[in-house]
């Protein structure tokens, strides 16, 4: 609590899915609710610099998680916006906060971010040795920028601004409209309907090989508020579980955990995006304490249990996409 005493906290994103476990976390600290600042993008467009100057006002620490997201193939149909939102956002906010004097910022990346062939286990010193998976790189180059950003203003103006790279994250409250949702959700959304109509098959995306590690989000706000309390270096950090499973197993597992018996029928016509995804999660151990505790059945299990108590209000208009 001495960290955040009196501090007013500036959470970009704070109202999505990640950034709302952020501020419920903080909340449970015992931080005034007065004290947490969360612009909506109905109101205040941070695209637009008056809006990031006008947020920033009076702020003492900036966690920035608002950002345009979107699965394979919003990140196909969209790569455009998806670059200048996500760079133009995070670019205004920190020099916002730079010129408002913030005392902290704490940028969230993505693990899009990464070469497309990176071997596994991904430590941060592979960050910038190859261009990413073709689907994800617009997305994940515009916030890998932010990087740049964050260590170039450290070493011209002593702003302390850190940069985390958080991995696909999953839990509840996620968003599972199919238009755009992550891959754990949208698996969810499919299993659960086609046992509730006794459906013969279920349709799944790509070949099953590509790999993924994933985070529940609990553990991923965990994370951020752990490094913002302890981290203050210029260099990028994991925010993983260092887990690792295929889509194929994936899929086995959800189809098991939601009681579906038909078929799997692959749909290998559609892309699988970055081969392996699986992080070296070390250096967060290191530098701030942070170790993922949920495990991925547990996890998975409450995910699922979320979406059948709050199946109308889970499918949002607008948000996150089947995460590259
Ligand atoms: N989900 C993942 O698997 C994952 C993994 C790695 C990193 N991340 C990063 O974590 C952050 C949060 O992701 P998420 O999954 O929680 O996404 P999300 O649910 O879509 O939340 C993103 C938030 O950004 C805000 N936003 C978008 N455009 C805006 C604009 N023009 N002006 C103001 N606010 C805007 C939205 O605010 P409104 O609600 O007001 O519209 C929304 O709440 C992002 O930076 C993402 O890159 C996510």
């Amino acid at each position: 609590m001495t960290f955040w005493s009196d501090k007013k906290i500036l959470i970009t994103g704070g109202a999505g899915f990640f950034g709302s476990q952020v501020v419920n976390q903080l909340l449970e600290k015992g931080i005034l609710k007065e004290n947490i600042r969360i612009p909506r993008s109905k109101e205040i467009d941070l695209r637009k610099w008056e809006s990031c100057v006008q947020v920033v006002k009076d702020c003492d620490i900036v966690i920035h998680l608002a950002a345009k997201v979107g699965g394979i193939g919003f990140n196909q149909n969209f790569p455009g916006q998806l670059f200048y939102d996500n760079a133009i956002m995070g670019i205004q906010m920190i020099e916002a906060a730079r010129q408002e004097n913030v005392e902290k910022c704490v940028v969230v990346g993505t693990i899009c971010a990464y070469p497309k062939f990176t071997p596994v286990p991904f430590t941060e010193e592979n960050l910038w040795n190859g261009y990413p998976e073709e689907t994800n790189a617009p997305y994940g180059l515009a916030k890998k920028m932010l990087l740049v950003q964050s260590q170039a203003y450290r070493q011209e103006y002593g702003f302390n601004s850190i940069y985390l790279l958080p991995v696909n994250l999953y839990g509840p409250g996620d968003n599972f409209d199919p238009a755009s949702s992550h891959v754990i959700p949208a698996l969810i959304k499919k299993f659960t309907e086609a046992k509730r109509d006794n459906k013969s098959y279920v349709e799944v995306w790509g070949t099953g090989s590509a790999s993924r590690e994933f985070l529940y989000v609990d553990d991923a706000a965990r994370g951020i508020i752990l490094a913002t309390e302890h981290y203050n270096k210029p260099d990028p950090v994991n925010l993983g579980s260092g887990m690792e499973i295929t889509i194929r197993d994936l899929v086995n597992l959800i189809q098991e955990l939601t009681g579906f018996v038909g078929e799997n029928h692959w749909d290998t016509s559609k892309p699988d995006g970055q081969p392996k995804r699986s992080l070296d999660v070390s250096r967060a151990q290191k530098e701030f304490g942070f170790k993922a505790k949920m495990p991925f059945r547990e996890g998975l299990k409450q995910t699922i249990e979320w979406y059948k108590q709050h199946t109308a209000e889970a499918i949002q208009p607008q948000g996150s996409g089947n995460h590259c």
